[in-house]
């Protein structure tokens, strides 16, 4: 098994498809720029059969892009294939990724197709993609919630006719880390050719558990993992690409795998991601959030002073962060606060006076949330301490 872990990331398609998300093709190339930037290994650029624009803006992104696959959807229709393969063919690296539904409730209420003919339509689409590149992904939408038999058979079959790539998606973030990763071991184990394909995962949030499937789908031999920007997505979202890329290089000693990604571009991404969409960012999410790295009780800002790593299993400036951030607020300590005024230029004329305006400090940062640089500033200009600039 390769320890190379793809990173596939569809924030300028899946992301694009949260409501009130949609981007213009300047901003897609833009983002396409910075997601090179960080060497994601494939962009999926967008739904070119989906409207004029989008095809305009997956062709605008396959000729500008040169460092990574640039990819666009497809169902498993012969004129949603051609309109992709028309709108990559710019592209350095291409890749035609199409979809059909194979869980009994798309395949009854959505398709109204019995089994053999959806695999007969995934084995087609495959087929009809493959004259256009060979660099051809086939995914079961609502894997989560398909027959694994059925996912054995249709898989083999999408194989056999070409398909490189092999996604398991959970559509409606239905799954279970440990569940799904069993079916991806399963599914490895069963399908006789499956050492011929990479096989990824492509997980949503509506339990809140996308990145922990993916994860799990990881550990059982999953190689490719969706994801987007800031969790950008359908509904609650997708698996969100910082994390994923943090849990791996951070727990290498787990997960026995690693990617290319740049991840001081991550941050930059992130911003960009938001500043584009007006999605904003929570401030405790983890890797891109403000308070990712920021510290507010004294016990942890005192630990973290002494040694970095007491409460920081990364570091802020290893995803693109300046520095981690000592918050001052009612929990903080006095070696916060006196690291803080040696850090602004101030320096106190005697343990007295430091002792004087911590109090002042702390009866300020019981009415206030936060203690900004300008509070302190006027705190030691209290004629009870000296102030050197
Ligand atoms: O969630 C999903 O199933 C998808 C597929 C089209 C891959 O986005
Ligand atoms: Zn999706």
């Amino acid at each position: 098994m390769s320890n190379r872990l793809y990173i596939f990331d569809t924030t300028l398609r899946d992301g694009e498809q949260s409501p009130g998300a949609s981007m213009t093709k300047e901003e897609k190339v833009r983002i396409a720029r910075q997601l090179e930037k960080m060497r994601v290994d494939v962009i999926e650029a967008g739904f070119p059969a989906s409207s004029l624009g989008d095809f305009e803006s997956v062709k605008a992104v396959a000729d500008a892009i040169q460092d990574s696959t640039i990819c666009g959807l497809a169902r498993a229709l012969e004129k949603d294939i051609e309109q992709t393969g028309l709108a990559l063919k710019g592209a350095k690296s291409g890749r035609i990724h199409t979809f059909i539904s194979t869980s009994p409730i798309h395949m009854q209420m959505k398709l109204r197709m019995e089994p053999e003919a959806v695999l007969e339509q995934a084995v087609r689409a495959v087929t009809w993609a493959r004259q256009w590149t060979d660099d051809v992904e086939f995914s079961a939408e609502d894997a989560g919630r398909s027959e694994p038999d059925f996912l054995c058979r249709i898989f083999e079959a999408v194989i056999k006719a070409g398909a490189r790539t092999i996604n398991v998606p959970d559509t409606v973030g239905y799954a279970v880390p440990e569940q799904f990763g069993q079916l991806i071991h399963f599914l490895l184990e069963r399908i006789p050719n499956s050492d011929q394909a990479i096989f990824s995962v492509h997980c949503h949030n509506d339990l809140g558990m996308a990145v922990a499937n993916s994860l799990s789908a990881v550990l059982h031999g999953a190689r490719q993992v969706e994801c987007t920007i800031n969790g950008l997505g359908e509904r609650a979202g997708n698996a969100a690409l910082e994390e994923i890329v943090m849990a791996v290089k951070t727990r290498k000693d787990v997960f026995q795998c690693d990617t290319r990604i740049d991840t001081s571009q991550i941050v930059p991404a992130s911003r960009l991601v938001s500043g584009i969409t007006g999605f904003a960012v929570q401030p405790n999410k983890a890797i891109v959030g403000a308070n990712a790295f920021a510290h507010e009780s004294g016990i942890h800002q005192d630990g973290v002073l002494k040694h970095r790593e007491t409460y920081e299993i990364m570091r802020a400036e290893d995803v693109g962060w300046s520095a981690n951030k000592m918050v001052l607020g009612k929990h903080s300590g006095r070696n916060a606060f006196r690291t803080r005024l040696t850090e602004l230029g101030i320096e106190l004329a005697s343990e007295e006076a430091l002792n004087a305006a911590f109090a002042r400090f702390k009866e300020l940062a019981d009415k206030k949330h936060e203690i900004f640089d300008e509070d302190l500033h006027a705190i030691v200009s209290d004629e009870t301490v000296a102030v050197d600039q």
